[in-house]
């Protein structure tokens, strides 16, 4: 069970134990936190659980698939060299400390 902390666009942090093989979507939904709304349920079709992974935890992540790529360019957000869908990336027992950082708006 990692620890992950999400942070919302105000500076907040929301350290949360996270379980691993679900995505960092379903956990920020499970620990109630705002600022993902996951629309489509983490099919890769809406772009509103978009989020901004902290320093060198992207480099750390899986690559993106195209579809996510396609689809960050819909997000409400500006896209940044840090921008995934949380969806689209699922927790593992590495993302000890990860940092993950939510846009102010999602539509
Ligand atoms: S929940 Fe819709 S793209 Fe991630």
């Amino acid at each position: 069970m990692p620890k992950i902390t999400y942070v919302d666009a105000d500076g907040t942090e929301h350290p949360v134990d996270a379980k691993t093989g679900v995505s960092l979507m379903e956990t920020a939904i499970a620990n109630n936190i705002d600022g993902i709304e996951a629309e489509c349920g983490g099919s890769c079709m809406c772009a509103t659980c978009h989020c901004f992974i902290e320093g060198d935890w992207s480099a750390k992540l899986p690559a993106m698939e195209s579809e996510e790529d396609e689809m960050l360019g819909f997000a409400a957000e500006e896209r940044r060299d840090s921008s995934r869908l949380s969806c689209q990336i699922k927790v593992t027992d590495d993302m000890e400390g990860m940092v993950v950082h939510l846009p102010a708006e999602q539509n």
